[in-house]
């Protein structure tokens, strides 16, 4: 029998935790696109800063973990890929912007690493707004921003499995890659 009743945070949190091993991209976004907030349940998780985009905590478990981002208008993540985690994003508020890109030809620049330069290619964008979900896998490549206009806030949920530790990031001038371990704020409860 097929549910579509919605889940708070909280619950895709644990829904996730019975999902069949190894995880599944279609599985996990069906359960990430029943994500209806409580309300409140995001108020701890909520740190805009004007220095960047934030990250801050939700869960964070040995098969997964969860993040709430925050984004002023004009704020964007770096062009980065994901390494070996699939990635499903709910919009919450706001308007997000994805552009995806490819390197070297090959799609995904398997095997270049910190301090090697790449090609980077455009390979289309998409808009997501509210209640919209967008899935990246591994080395998928794209960059993520609030590029609103009228300057709205942009509110995602971004869970990562497994929890990512480090990602690839390239400079969209020279395509040169680092690695970095990505910040992230523990919440206000
Ligand atoms: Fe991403």
């Amino acid at each position: 029998m097929t549910t579509t009743s919605t889940l708070s945070l909280a619950q895709v949190r644990d829904a996730l935790l019975i999902l069949p091993q190894p995880f599944q991209r279609g599985a996990v976004q069906d359960v990430v696109e029943r994500l209806q907030t409580a309300p409140g349940e995001l108020d701890p998780y909520l740190n805009f800063s004007s220095s960047g985009y934030t990250r801050t905590q939700f869960y964070h478990g040995p098969l997964y973990e969860i993040l709430v981002l925050c984004w002023r208008a004009g704020q964007a993540s770096p062009i980065h890929d994901h390494a070996a985690s699939i990635c499903s994003m709910a919009v919450i508020q706001g308007t997000c912007s994805s552009e995806v890109f490819h390197l070297n030809g090959d799609g995904h620049g398997q095997g270049l690493q910190a301090g090697e330069q790449a090609k980077l290619e455009p390979a289309g964008s998409a808009s997501c707004g509210a209640g919209q979900i967008l899935t990246v896998e591994g080395r998928d490549i794209h960059r993520i921003s609030n590029r609103d206009d009228g300057g709205e806030d942009l509110v995602t949920v971004h869970v990562y499995l497994p929890p990512i530790l480090t990602i690839r990031c390239f400079d969209e001038e020279t395509g040169l890659c680092r690695v970095t371990e990505p910040r992230t704020l523990m919440p206000r409860l």
